[in-house]
Protein backbone atom coordinates (compact mmCIF):
# COMPACT_ATOMS: atom_id res chain seq x y z
CA UNK A 1 0.00 0.00 0.00
CA UNK A 2 1.08 3.56 -1.20
CA UNK A 3 2.97 5.72 2.10
CA UNK A 4 0.57 8.63 2.63
CA UNK A 5 2.66 11.78 1.98
CA UNK A 6 0.07 14.11 1.82
CA UNK A 7 -2.28 16.05 3.60
CA UNK A 8 -5.24 18.90 3.21
CA UNK A 9 -5.69 21.61 5.95
CA UNK A 10 -9.00 22.80 5.13
CA UNK A 11 -8.98 26.29 6.47
CA UNK A 12 -11.28 28.35 4.52
CA UNK A 13 -13.84 28.51 6.65
CA UNK A 14 -15.59 31.73 7.99
CA UNK A 15 -15.13 30.81 11.83
CA UNK A 16 -18.37 32.49 12.82
CA UNK A 17 -18.42 30.70 16.19
CA UNK A 18 -14.93 32.99 17.16
CA UNK A 19 -16.71 35.84 15.94
CA UNK A 20 -15.82 38.84 16.75
CA UNK A 21 -11.92 38.24 16.38
CA UNK A 22 -12.08 35.67 13.02
CA UNK A 23 -13.41 38.70 11.13
CA UNK A 24 -10.17 40.57 11.45
CA UNK A 25 -8.02 37.33 12.63
CA UNK A 26 -8.11 33.54 10.87
CA UNK A 27 -9.27 31.72 13.62
CA UNK A 28 -6.14 29.10 12.49
CA UNK A 29 -3.95 32.03 13.61
CA UNK A 30 -5.13 32.35 17.00
CA UNK A 31 -2.18 31.36 19.27
CA UNK A 32 -1.70 28.84 21.53
CA UNK A 33 1.45 30.11 23.48
CA UNK A 34 3.51 31.91 21.01
CA UNK A 35 2.57 29.40 17.97
CA UNK A 36 -0.71 30.05 15.75
CA UNK A 37 -2.85 26.62 15.50
CA UNK A 38 -2.38 25.94 12.21
CA UNK A 39 1.44 25.21 13.20
CA UNK A 40 0.77 22.52 15.43
CA UNK A 41 -1.47 21.00 12.48
CA UNK A 42 1.45 21.02 10.57
CA UNK A 43 4.08 19.56 13.54
CA UNK A 44 1.57 16.54 13.78
CA UNK A 45 1.42 15.76 9.85
CA UNK A 46 4.46 15.74 9.65
CA UNK A 47 5.69 13.77 12.96
CA UNK A 48 3.31 11.43 10.73
CA UNK A 49 5.41 10.90 7.89
CA UNK A 50 3.46 13.96 5.72
CA UNK A 51 5.86 15.66 3.48
CA UNK A 52 3.28 18.05 1.20
CA UNK A 53 0.81 20.10 2.63
CA UNK A 54 -2.20 21.62 0.81
CA UNK A 55 -3.83 24.31 2.91
CA UNK A 56 -6.94 25.59 1.63
CA UNK A 57 -7.46 29.41 2.54
CA UNK A 58 -9.61 32.39 1.24
CA UNK A 59 -8.69 35.58 0.29
CA UNK A 60 -8.81 36.86 4.17
CA UNK A 61 -6.24 34.21 5.10
CA UNK A 62 -2.78 35.25 3.99
CA UNK A 63 -1.33 35.70 7.28
CA UNK A 64 -1.12 31.63 7.03
CA UNK A 65 0.91 31.76 4.12
CA UNK A 66 3.41 34.64 5.85
CA UNK A 67 3.67 32.69 8.85
CA UNK A 68 5.07 29.80 6.96
CA UNK A 69 7.24 31.61 4.87
CA UNK A 70 11.47 32.39 5.47
CA UNK A 71 11.12 35.71 7.81
CA UNK A 72 14.33 37.23 6.26
CA UNK A 73 13.98 40.41 7.99
CA UNK A 74 13.30 39.20 11.40
CA UNK A 75 15.91 36.29 10.62
CA UNK A 76 19.19 39.06 9.98
CA UNK A 77 17.63 41.29 13.57
CA UNK A 78 18.18 37.98 15.41
CA UNK A 79 21.32 37.23 13.69
CA UNK A 80 22.69 40.61 14.48
CA UNK A 81 21.20 40.87 18.09
CA UNK A 82 23.55 36.95 18.42
CA UNK A 83 19.83 35.31 19.12
CA UNK A 84 21.46 32.47 16.89
CA UNK A 85 18.73 30.20 18.32
CA UNK A 86 15.74 32.45 17.74
CA UNK A 87 16.45 32.91 14.34
CA UNK A 88 16.99 28.92 13.58
CA UNK A 89 13.60 28.56 15.31
CA UNK A 90 11.92 30.68 12.25
CA UNK A 91 13.71 28.77 9.70
CA UNK A 92 12.83 25.52 10.77
CA UNK A 93 9.45 26.92 10.80
CA UNK A 94 9.56 27.78 6.96
CA UNK A 95 11.22 24.34 6.40
CA UNK A 96 9.00 22.28 7.92
CA UNK A 97 7.48 20.93 4.95
CA UNK A 98 6.34 21.88 1.20
CA UNK A 99 3.09 23.82 2.10
CA UNK A 100 1.23 24.72 -0.86
CA UNK A 101 -1.82 27.24 -0.71
CA UNK A 102 -5.11 27.15 -2.56
CA UNK A 103 -8.17 29.73 -1.99
CA UNK A 104 -11.17 28.46 -2.04
CA UNK A 105 -13.46 31.32 -3.80
CA UNK A 106 -15.90 30.56 -2.41
CA UNK A 107 -17.09 29.33 1.17
CA UNK A 108 -18.84 26.32 0.15
CA UNK A 109 -18.50 24.04 2.61
CA UNK A 110 -15.48 21.66 3.89
CA UNK A 111 -16.56 19.01 1.15
CA UNK A 112 -15.82 21.69 -1.35
CA UNK A 113 -12.80 23.13 -0.04
CA UNK A 114 -11.41 19.66 0.15
CA UNK A 115 -12.25 18.92 -3.54
CA UNK A 116 -10.32 22.11 -4.56
CA UNK A 117 -6.94 19.39 -3.35
CA UNK A 118 -7.82 17.22 -6.32
CA UNK A 119 -5.23 17.70 -8.69
CA UNK A 120 -2.85 18.43 -5.68
CA UNK A 121 -3.59 14.77 -4.45
CA UNK A 122 -4.60 12.78 -8.04
CA UNK A 123 -4.66 9.25 -7.06
CA UNK A 124 -2.46 9.17 -3.80
CA UNK A 125 -4.09 8.25 -0.07
CA UNK A 126 -4.00 11.50 1.50
CA UNK A 127 -4.51 12.66 5.11
CA UNK A 128 -6.68 15.55 5.98
CA UNK A 129 -6.58 17.63 8.77
CA UNK A 130 -9.10 20.68 9.84
CA UNK A 131 -7.47 23.74 10.36
CA UNK A 132 -9.16 24.02 13.83
CA UNK A 133 -8.87 20.74 15.80
CA UNK A 134 -5.55 20.01 17.79
CA UNK A 135 -5.48 17.04 19.16
CA UNK A 136 -2.60 16.43 21.78
CA UNK A 137 -1.26 13.02 21.82
CA UNK A 138 2.07 11.19 22.85
CA UNK A 139 1.53 9.44 19.51
CA UNK A 140 0.25 11.81 16.79
CA UNK A 141 -3.51 11.24 16.06
CA UNK A 142 -2.78 11.63 12.48
CA UNK A 143 0.16 8.92 12.28
CA UNK A 144 -2.50 7.06 14.36
CA UNK A 145 -4.91 7.06 11.73
CA UNK A 146 -2.67 6.39 8.82
CA UNK A 147 -0.98 2.97 10.65
CA UNK A 148 -5.11 1.88 10.86
CA UNK A 149 -5.56 3.04 7.00
CA UNK A 150 -2.37 0.42 6.36
CA UNK A 151 -3.92 -2.35 8.62
CA UNK A 152 -7.54 -2.28 6.84
CA UNK A 153 -6.85 -1.09 3.50
CA UNK A 154 -9.60 1.39 3.92
CA UNK A 155 -10.37 5.28 4.62
CA UNK A 156 -10.59 5.87 8.39
CA UNK A 157 -12.10 8.89 10.50
CA UNK A 158 -10.80 9.73 13.62
CA UNK A 159 -13.61 9.72 16.50
CA UNK A 160 -14.09 10.51 19.96
CA UNK A 161 -16.87 9.93 22.78
CA UNK A 162 -19.04 13.20 23.52
CA UNK A 163 -21.64 13.78 25.59
CA UNK A 164 -25.56 13.62 24.36
CA UNK A 165 -25.63 17.52 24.80
CA UNK A 166 -22.76 17.69 22.71
CA UNK A 167 -23.31 15.47 19.81
CA UNK A 168 -25.99 17.73 18.40
CA UNK A 169 -23.88 20.06 17.33
CA UNK A 170 -21.16 17.75 16.05
CA UNK A 171 -21.90 13.92 14.35
CA UNK A 172 -22.51 10.18 15.49
CA UNK A 173 -21.25 7.41 14.10
CA UNK A 174 -22.95 4.21 13.48
CA UNK A 175 -20.25 1.83 14.10
CA UNK A 176 -20.00 -2.28 14.53
CA UNK A 177 -16.79 -3.87 16.73
CA UNK A 178 -13.33 -5.20 14.85
CA UNK A 179 -12.56 -8.36 16.32
CA UNK A 180 -9.57 -8.29 18.51
CA UNK A 181 -9.55 -4.38 18.75
CA UNK A 182 -10.31 -2.30 21.10
CA UNK A 183 -10.01 1.03 19.30
CA UNK A 184 -10.74 0.72 15.89
CA UNK A 185 -14.87 -0.09 14.27
CA UNK A 186 -16.25 -0.51 10.91
CA UNK A 187 -18.29 2.26 10.32
CA UNK A 188 -21.73 1.94 8.74
CA UNK A 189 -23.51 5.45 8.78
CA UNK A 190 -23.22 8.62 10.09
CA UNK A 191 -25.47 11.58 10.61
CA UNK A 192 -24.49 15.11 10.94
CA UNK A 193 -25.56 16.75 13.97
CA UNK A 194 -28.53 14.46 14.87
CA UNK A 195 -31.65 15.73 16.65
CA UNK A 196 -31.95 14.37 19.94
CA UNK A 197 -33.15 10.59 19.57
CA UNK A 198 -31.64 10.42 15.76
CA UNK A 199 -28.02 9.18 17.24
CA UNK A 200 -26.64 6.10 16.44
CA UNK A 201 -23.62 6.32 19.23
CA UNK A 202 -22.06 8.93 21.21
CA UNK A 203 -18.57 8.67 19.05
CA UNK A 204 -18.28 12.03 16.85
CA UNK A 205 -15.83 12.88 14.14
CA UNK A 206 -12.55 14.66 15.67
CA UNK A 207 -10.80 16.95 13.23
P1 LIG B 1 -16.47 24.27 10.38
O1 LIG B 1 -17.71 23.52 10.22
O2 LIG B 1 -15.82 24.28 11.73
O3 LIG B 1 -16.76 25.77 9.87
O4 LIG B 1 -15.44 23.76 9.29
P2 LIG B 1 -16.00 27.11 10.17
O5 LIG B 1 -16.43 28.10 9.14
O6 LIG B 1 -14.52 26.94 10.28
O7 LIG B 1 -16.51 27.55 11.60
P3 LIG B 1 -17.94 28.11 12.09
O8 LIG B 1 -18.88 26.92 12.10
O9 LIG B 1 -18.39 29.20 11.13
O10 LIG B 1 -17.62 28.66 13.44
C1 LIG B 1 -14.63 22.62 9.46
C2 LIG B 1 -13.34 22.84 8.72
O11 LIG B 1 -13.61 23.06 7.32
C3 LIG B 1 -13.07 24.29 6.87
C4 LIG B 1 -12.93 25.13 8.13
O12 LIG B 1 -11.92 26.10 7.96
C5 LIG B 1 -12.60 24.07 9.19
O13 LIG B 1 -11.22 23.74 9.19
N1 LIG B 1 -13.98 24.87 5.85
C6 LIG B 1 -15.31 25.01 6.13
C7 LIG B 1 -13.46 25.26 4.63
O14 LIG B 1 -12.26 25.14 4.36
N2 LIG B 1 -14.33 25.80 3.70
C8 LIG B 1 -15.66 25.95 3.94
O15 LIG B 1 -16.38 26.45 3.03
C9 LIG B 1 -16.15 25.54 5.18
Amino acid sequence: MKKITKAIIPAAGLGTRMLPISHAVPKEMLPIVDMPAVFYLVEEAVKAGITDILIITNRDKDAMEDFFDLSVEYGEALTAKGKLDEAKRLRDIANMANIFFLRQKETKGLGHAVGRARSFVGDEPFAVLYGDDIIFSEKPVCRQMIEQYHAYGRPVVGVKPVTPEQIQKYSSMKVSPIEGSQNAYFCDDMIEKPKPGEEFSNLSILG
